[in-house]
């Protein structure tokens, strides 16, 4: 890849970068009034928050906004449970998502990013998301979870209404919250009677797919209920899915920026798992994660009160000069590389071998297909709403075969 004078245009990424580099200069730890929640950025706190489920809850059923469809969501959805349920729930589940049930996935995923490419075999310019970021994760999940070919544009489409965040301001509030909630019910409503359907067909005639083994998987004599089994495809499709698309379109984009490193790592592909760790250092998919104070707890100078909202700052963490050299230079090589984008602790992220996997796989067979790749207008590229994912929406890549 060549470098090109749109690479130098202000995208909202770099005012993410600089948002994050100004958080930094603030204190580690400090209250925000706007957001009315106290935001943690330095490494070392943000970690100590998310190593400490006890005082630090990922359960805001009491205080987030309540929707009927949703509340079905709620019940498998381990994510924004503490323990002693998030343990039941996150070991049946690994007993049926081991690692040998993830890396068994590789020549399927190979077949499916070969397949997506194929569609665009005679174009040398295509949307990279619509291409193969979007759907590569979501036919993955799909089929994991044996759902049937022909639905899968069910799901792509249920994807695009939850996570579209369009309702959502930057810094969204309860009320914000309140109003997308209500905005994406029927598809909620849609999804759940879907999913519980294809939950009785599996029980009828058990396939060799995760729903089947979900059903079979017991801890403690105790399987899963129908529902939470509804609340972790749910959980699968939001963490899973739009994470994975925004990593594959940060990469080419971060790359695309910085000239040199798409001929480096095709003239030595053994690079591309750092260059991913580095991509999801430098553009965390997520880049805060939202916690609660069970007691009142003192984090640096500060006692928080019980109940305070607190925002751990994973894009600020992932910048910070006491764990990183250089942290505002993109470096592929970087290794050892301590980011914090798949979580830290107990909640430390489920799929992120199989995010890892698909991102290689992905990536190396673009590299594989085009002796040249480049994204060539910049004022072409939609953007995510950060608020919700910090990820490209629209990608329009150029591309050239040898
Ligand atoms: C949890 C990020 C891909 C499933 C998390 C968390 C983060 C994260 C930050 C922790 C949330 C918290 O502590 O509140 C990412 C990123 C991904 C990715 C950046 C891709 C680049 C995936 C994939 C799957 C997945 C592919 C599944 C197939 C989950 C699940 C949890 C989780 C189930 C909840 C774990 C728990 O609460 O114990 N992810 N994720 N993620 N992720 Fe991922």
């Amino acid at each position: 890849m060549t470098g090109n004078a749109s690479q130098q245009e202000h995208l909202p990424f770099d005012t993410l970068s600089d948002r994050w580099q100004s958080l930094r200069a603030l204190r580690p730890v400090h209250y925000d009034e706007q957001q009315s929640a106290w935001q943690v950025v330095d490494h070392e706190s943000v970690a100590a928050v998310l190593a400490d489920p006890a005082t630090f809850s990922s359960d805001f059923s009491s205080v987030a906004p309540t929707q009927e469809d949703f509340e079905v969501f709620r019940q498998g959805n381990f994510v924004g449970m503490d323990p002693p349920e998030h343990r039941k729930l996150r070991t049946l589940v690994s007993q049926a998502f081991t690692p040998r049930v993830v890396s068994g996935l590789q020549p399927r995923i190979e077949n499916v990013c070969g397949r997506l490419l194929d569609d665009v075999a005679d174009r040398d310019r295509f949307d990279l998301v619509d291409t193969l970021a979007y759907p590569l994760p979501i036919i993955v999940i799909a089929e994991l979870l044996g759902i049937p070919a022909a639905d899968h544009r069910l799901f792509q489409e249920w994807a695009a209404t939850l996570f579209g965040g369009d309702e959502l301001g930057e810094a969204p509030n309860m009320d914000d919250l309140a109003r997308a909630l209500k905005a994406i019910a029927p598809t909620v409503r849609e999804m759940n009677g879907y999913v519980l359907d294809h939950i009785r067909r599996c029980r009828e005639t058990p396939g060799n797919d995760l729903t089947s083994k979900l059903l079979a998987a017991e801890v403690d004599g105790v399987r899963l209920e129908d529902q939470e089994i509804v609340g972790f495809v749910a959980l699968l499709l939001v963490a899973g899915h739009v994470t994975t698309t925004a990593l594959l379109g940060n990469a080419v984009v971060t790359f695309d920026r910085h000239p040199g490193t798409l001929p480096a790592l095709r003239a030595d592909p053994g690079r591309l798992p750092d260059a991913i760790e580095e991509v999801l250092r430098w553009l965390p998919p997520f880049a805060e994660l939202g916690r609660r104070a069970t007691r009142p707890v003192v984090i640096g100078e500060h006692e928080l009160p019980a109940g305070a909202m607190v925002v751990a700052h994973l894009g600020a963490a992932n910048r910070d000069p006491s764990r990183f050299a250089a942290p505002d230079v993109f470096e592929p090589t970087r290794s050892p590389n301590p980011h914090l984008t798949f979580g830290h602790g107990i909640h430390f992220c489920f799929g992120a071998p199989l995010a890892r996997l698909e991102a290689r796989i992905a990536l190396r067979m673009l590299l594989e297909r085009f002796s040249d790749l480049r994204v060539p207008a910049y004022g072409e590229v939609t953007f995510q709403n950060p608020g919700v994912i910090v990820g490209v929406r629209q990608l329009p890549v150029e591309v050239a075969r040898s």
